[in-house]
């Protein structure tokens, strides 16, 4: 399983006002079991004290190059080699400047150049210096030479102004963290469309029916084939849990809006899944003006949803390939297998629902995959994450 425990990752922190940020990052890092080296350029050690990032980190962090030769271990030869991820958050115009032309001047850029583990830059600056062609001639220049970037995102900036130039959100670098160490692109050129999350079906303009989905099973899945090179598409209802940074979300909140989203782009995609809890039934006629509190009982007439997952496997082209979702209380094998050959998927995911490892809401799940003409797979107390790997691995034995 694609893990962050037991990687080592360079967070390399440059001189933006972003870079008290580091301390959050470097945290965020160190509870994913990171082992985090962190370095500090001169201009960052104004900003930042090597001291909070030490005792995040629980390592020496390194501000220059030179004091080093006594302590091979932190050279930057020696880290260089052993880093999977060199991360620079926040990056700014100047250390993106140096990378694009090989410039090695101080410990950071020059382990920049000795290292051959994936690079990925978070800038954070002024919209004028992230805007100026000097600066995005270099971006392009380490896109070409297979760099990643996450961010920058925009909003109010440290300087007063509102623009591009934020330092993208800490989830956001993580999510691209974990892709950018995932080397193995075996999906890559693949485009992936997710349902995911619940739905909300209005009663009256203020209350809903809805469900426990969290949408933690589609994010993982997201997460998973972005990490894999696939372009990623979600549909999702009103989740718990965001997509993750690089996919194209569409927000809806009822099962209509989810159908009609789907196909209307589902034509773009080479795998649908549909891992949405979607509502069965909608509220017939709900009311336009919310309903007064009395004495009286209150009758909901519920009407079918249309089955989203059953409109794509009819719409879809022949090497298009559909996978479902089954949550049941009973008979979840039995109905599974039904399901998967009626609807004619190329897959399905039974969730037993009920225990400790209900799968609606959880972190966690008992599953069983059902691929046609083979024995169903069981998977005992999976992290959702396990079960979206072996999910996409079962998808490349497919073709
Ligand atoms: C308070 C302050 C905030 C700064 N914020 C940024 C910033 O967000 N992005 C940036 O590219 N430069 C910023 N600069 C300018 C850089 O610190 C300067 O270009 C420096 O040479 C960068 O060195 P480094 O890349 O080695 O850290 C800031 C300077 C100051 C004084």
């Amino acid at each position: 399983m694609l893990s962050f425990a037991e990687k080592n990752v360079l967070l390399g922190v440059c001189g933006s006002i972003a870079a008290y940020k580091a301390c959050e990052l470097a945290s965020r890092l160190r509870e994913q079991g990171v082992r985090v080296d962190c370095a500090l350029t001169a201009s960052a050690r104004h900003l930042v004290q090597p001291a909070a990032l030490e005792a995040i980190t629980g390592t020496p962090v390194i501000t220059d190059m030179f004091p080093l030769i006594t302590n091979p271990e932190q050279g930057h030869i020696a880290v260089a080699q052993r880093v999977h991820l060199c991360l620079v958050a926040p990056a700014t115009a100047n250390i993106l400047a140096k990378a694009a032309c090989g410039i090695a001047d101080d410990w950071l850029s020059t382990t920049l150049l000795a290292t051959r583990a994936p690079l990925l830059f978070a800038p954070a600056m002024n919209t004028n210096m992230y805007t100026h062609p000097a600066t995005q001639a270099n971006i392009s220049v380490l896109l070409e030479r297979g760099a990643a970037f996450v961010g920058p995102a925009s909003g109010r900036l440290a300087c007063g102004t509102e623009g591009a130039g934020r330092l993208a959100d800490i989830p956001d670098i993580l999510d691209a963290a974990f892709c950018a160490l995932h080397q193995d692109k075996d999906f890559s050129g693949k485009r992936i469309l997710i349902t995911s999350g619940p739905n909300h079906e209005p009663i009256d303009p203020v209350r809903f029916i809805g469900n426990r989905s969290s949408g933690k099973m589609g994010r993982a899945l997201a997460l998973e084939a972005l990490c894999r090179g696939a372009e990623v598409g979600m549909i999702t209802g009103p989740a718990q849990v965001s997509p993750p940074y690089g996919v194209k979300a569409i927000q809806v909140n009822t099962a209509d809006e989810m159908y009609d989203a789907v196909l209307s782009c589902m034509n773009e995609y080479d795998v649908i899944i549909g891992a949405a809890a979607v509502a069965d039934y909608k509220i017939e006629r709900p009311e336009t003006s919310k309903i007064k509190r009395g004495t009286d009982h209150i009758l909901l007439r519920l009407t079918p949803n249309r089955d989203i997952i059953a409109a794509v496997a009819d719409a879809k082209r022949p090497e298009q390939r559909v996978v479902g979702f089954a949550a049941e209380s009973e008979d979840l094998l039995l109905k599974a297998a039904h399901k998967l050959r009626q609807k004619r998927l190329d897959m399905i995911i039974a969730n037993t629902i009920g225990g400790e490892d209900c799968a609606i809401g959880a972190d966690h799940a008992d599953a069983y995959i059902l691929v046609p003409g083979q024995e169903p797979e069981k998977l005992e107390h999976a992290e959702k994450s396990r079960l979206a790997k072996i999910i996409f691995d079962r998808l490349l034995a497919l073709d």
